[in-house]
């Protein structure tokens, strides 16, 4: 899509329009006759909420009526939601290219809605032959947006659209080698981003057993991807050096890149087995964020590591009652292939907590079916160890964003469910309650001392039925949360 800054008056405008009309304006000011004002009127008398279209032969006016008393997020994302319900009458319609604006709106109002029409124009359609429709231009009323917050967002978006279509790309055209490549090749052209690909040999090299044990049953080598992007400038960091030392140092995202989940060994039964080319949804993210913050120059210091395999069951597959070694030496007796993610994630976030010094570790990770039962597809289930200043930003701004985390405790009750009598943990808990609770439980054992915030992205990374503002399939949700998180982080 195409977005332009423009001059629009809605009254004389000769093209397909789209009018937001928040709060009760001056009549004079509405692109209406008169019959079509007390239309407008008394629609609104009944409910704040809802769409007409008026014709305007050849062209049509889309006036969206909504309430703007509602508290701003809630009112922002009734928008992203609405955008999604005009794209498809403008579907109907054949719209090539809409105007955008508005009156008695907010300039985060009509960013949301443009944001909520960005999200639902995307769908995963390079394997189909037909024509698929997408709205090809969006001229928006340059009253109500900057150019440099139209160019900041719409690069957040297009990380948000490649994020998306790795994560519904089939495991048979995205492998741990070929997304490795794709993540180096695209931090060879920004600046200020370096990446590490780190093959097998190295991986072995570093006794990364997790993620070494995982591969095994698998023909495609594993990955140990590393992004680096640090755009806290010299002057920055010599002022932050006089009040704290360890600010600057960085922000590790780790990402769960499991290309393709069967279960391993331990093979998942039925359909379960359906929509696991998701399973590398937590790497795709963090992979995105760095370079939407790279691109927007954000002064953040970040590493993003992320470990990549697909599990499978081929060969010699790792096997419950196998006892592996991780990276920084805890052993971990398997008791179920399945539980794999924690296995890959363990050895990143030690090697994060051992090599960067990091201020925090965040990590993604569709890691629990237990999230999605706890909560269903409207947020993310979080926990945190030592982190409680940036748990609780992150929770604010998901209440802003729309992309919301609920916190799970990390009582050190849980800690003997994840206790085995061999090694020094097991990678399944012994009990089947609160399996998103032990799966963090076990991360958390690796980030050691370091401000820690795990999020089970599991119900919110890839819906299989259609949800608002998103769509089908992949979501990329998280990625306007994290974003935002680091903008408004304090250096
Ligand atoms: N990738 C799955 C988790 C998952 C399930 C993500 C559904 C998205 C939707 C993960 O590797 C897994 O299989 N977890 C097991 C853990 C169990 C064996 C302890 C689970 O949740 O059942
Ligand atoms: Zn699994
Ligand atoms: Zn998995």
């Amino acid at each position: 899509m195409i977005y332009n800054r423009k001059k629009i008056d809605s009254k004389t405008f000769q093209g397909d329009l789209f009018f937001l009309y928040g709060d009760d304006v001056a009549e004079r000011t509405l692109p209406l006759g008169k019959k079509e004002i007390e239309l407008v009127k008394s629609r609104r008398a009944e409910k704040r909420d809802f769409l007409l279209v008026f014709d305007r032969l050849p062209y049509r006016l889309y006036l969206l009526s909504f309430d703007s008393e509602k508290a701003a997020p809630e009112c922002q994302e009734k928008l992203r939601c609405s955008a999604m319900q005009l794209l498809k009458r403008i579907e109907e319609d054949r719209v090539a290219t809409l105007a955008v604006t508005g009156e008695g709106v907010l300039p985060e109002e009509v960013l949301a809605f443009v944001e909520g029409l960005t999200l639902a124009d995307y769908s995963f359609d390079r394997y189909r032959t037909k024509d698929c429709y997408h709205l090809d231009t969006l001229d928006i009323d340059e009253r109500y947006l900057t150019s440099d917050d139209l160019e900041a967002s719409q690069q957040l978006w297009n990380r948000i659209f490649w994020c998306r279509e790795w994560v519904n790309l089939p495991v048979a055209d995205l492998n741990a080698a070929s997304f490795a490549d794709e993540l180096a090749s695209i931090a060879a052209d920004l600046q200020d981003v370096s990446c590490t690909v780190m093959d097998k040999r190295q991986i072995e090299a570093l006794r990364m057993g997790g993620l070494l044990a995982v591969n095994r049953g698998s023909v495609d080598e594993p990955r140990f991807v590393v992004l680096e992007y640090d755009g806290v400038t010299k002057l920055q960091r010599d002022k932050v050096a006089k009040n704290s030392a360890t600010h600057t140092n960085p922000i590790c995202l780790v990402g769960k890149g499991i290309m393709y989940d069967t279960g391993g060994l331990n093979i998942k039964p039925d359909d379960y087995m359906q929509e696991m080319k998701s399973d590398m949804a937590g790497a795709a993210t963090m992979a995105s964020l760095l370079f939407a913050a790279a691109d927007n120059h954000l002064p953040v210091h970040l590493v993003a590591l992320l470990p990549l395999t697909d599990n499978r069951p081929g060969f010699n597959a790792y096997a419950a009652d196998d006892i592996l070694t991780m990276y920084d030496g805890t052993t971990v007796e398997v008791v179920n292939t399945d539980a794999e993610g924690r296995l890959i994630l363990a050895d990143a976030i030690a090697y994060a907590a051992k090599n960067y010094n990091p201020s925090l570790i965040i990590d993604a990770a569709t890691l629990t079916g237990a999230a999605v039962r706890a909560i269903s597809t409207f947020g993310i289930a979080a926990m945190a160890q030592n982190a409680d200043n940036p748990l609780t930003m992150l929770k604010l701004v998901g209440q802003q964003v729309y992309e919301r985390l609920v916190e799970f405790p990390m009582w050190k009750e849980y800690d003997k469910f994840i206790e085995s009598d061999i090694a020094d943990l097991r990678n399944s808990a012994t009990s089947p309650q609160a399996g998103t609770i032990t799966a963090g439980k076990f991360l958390a054992h690796f980030a050691k001392e370091v401000p820690y915030v795990h999020l089970d992205i599991a119900g919110v990374a890839y819906f299989t039925k259609a949800q608002a503002p998103y769509g089908t399939g992949a979501s990329g949700y998280g990625l306007r949360l994290l974003y935002n998180f680091l903008k408004n982080r304090d250096l």
